[in-house]
């Protein structure tokens, strides 16, 4: 296990210890989560869009050069989708037979509402090509800048070189403060108390979408996390309610923005990790505002 300055950073050290430049093939979900595409892009990735759907990245679409497939297994971001046994077994199969490596960005599996969390990716993996990617930004706090990669052994000298070069490694009383916080059984009782906190907003949410917002938006069921995505009716245009949105003070996203090829589909993305029950309540209404008089 590596310890690194958030997700983020561990995009960066694999995305350094892993890319040619100019050469290696980094497929990335299509939409999915920007910063981590900017990190291989900064190497000198070659990086190849790749769609979803509701069983999760589209294997069958994935470039057979790909040297480095980046996936959210378990709730991928945007959409929310989990994906299924059938893709998990398919990924790895492909992967090893392309003489890929896998990253897996499991950036909120601890707030899963219909059950468990879902076996990591990197437990099924027999053949040493997962990469686990874990952070403490939604189980905790992003502003610790705390999060880790299990990594198989015969990449650690190269991530561990990256890292000395980086900042030598993360603040040791940052580190030793959340160790304690864990063995102290903190952490599992603060996600606890959290996920009924989140799921509580999540089923606000999903029930004032479906129930006031079904003339303009389709949710889309999820079962992790703290945002929803919506896919919007034609006609609606998400990027200019964002915007109409950010301007009474409201952040909202455009799904279009998570796009790295051409946007498929036009929709919201809501996030309710930050908002509690009453601020959701003010934004949907001045949400229904902007779309009445769409
Ligand atoms: C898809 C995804 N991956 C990773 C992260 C975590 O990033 P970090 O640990 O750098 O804060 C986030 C945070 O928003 C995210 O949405």
């Amino acid at each position: 296990v590596l310890v690194t300055a958030g997700a983020q950073q561990a995009f960066d050290i694999l995305a350094r210890s892993l890319v040619r430049p100019g050469e290696t093939v980094v497929a990335i979900e299509d939409p999915g989560y920007p910063p981590m595409r900017v990190a291989f892009a900064a190497a000198g990735a070659r990086l190849v869009p790749v769609p979803v759907d509701q069983e999760g990245l589209i294997v069958e679409q994935l470039p057979s050069d790909a040297g480095v497939i980046c996936l959210c297994p378990s709730h991928q971001f945007p959409l929310g989708a989990s994906m299924t046994m059938a893709r998990r077994r398919a990924l790895l199969e492909f992967a090893h037979r392309h003489g890929a490596v896998v990253i897996e960005d499991d950036y909120d599996g601890e707030f899963r509402y219909d059950g468990n969390p879902l076996e990591a990716l990197h437990a099924a993996d027999r053949h040493d090509l997962v990469f686990y990617v874990g952070t403490f930004s939604k189980s905790m706090l992003p502003a610790l800048r705390l999060g880790f990669v299990v990594a198989p052994a015969w990449a650690l000298p190269a991530m561990i070189a990256v890292k000395n070069c980086l900042d030598w490694h993360c603040p040791s009383w940052v580190q030793a403060g959340v160790a304690e916080f864990i063995a102290a059984g903190h952490l599992t009782r603060h996600v606890r108390r959290m996920r009924n906190v989140y799921r509580g907003r999540r089923q606000f949410l999903m029930k004032a979408l479906t129930q006031n917002f079904g003339r303009w938006l389709s949710p889309i069921p999820s079962s992790y996390g703290m945002h929803l995505a919506a896919i919007a009716k034609p006609g609606v245009d998400c990027d200019l309610l964002a915007q109409a949105l950010a301007r009474r003070n409201i952040r909202i996203h455009s799904l279009r923005r998570f796009y790295f090829g051409q946007p498929i589909e036009n929709g919201l993305i809501f996030g309710y990790g930050a908002a509690d029950q009453q601020q959701l309540e003010q934004g949907l209404v001045a949400l229904h505002d902007e779309l009445g008089s769409l």
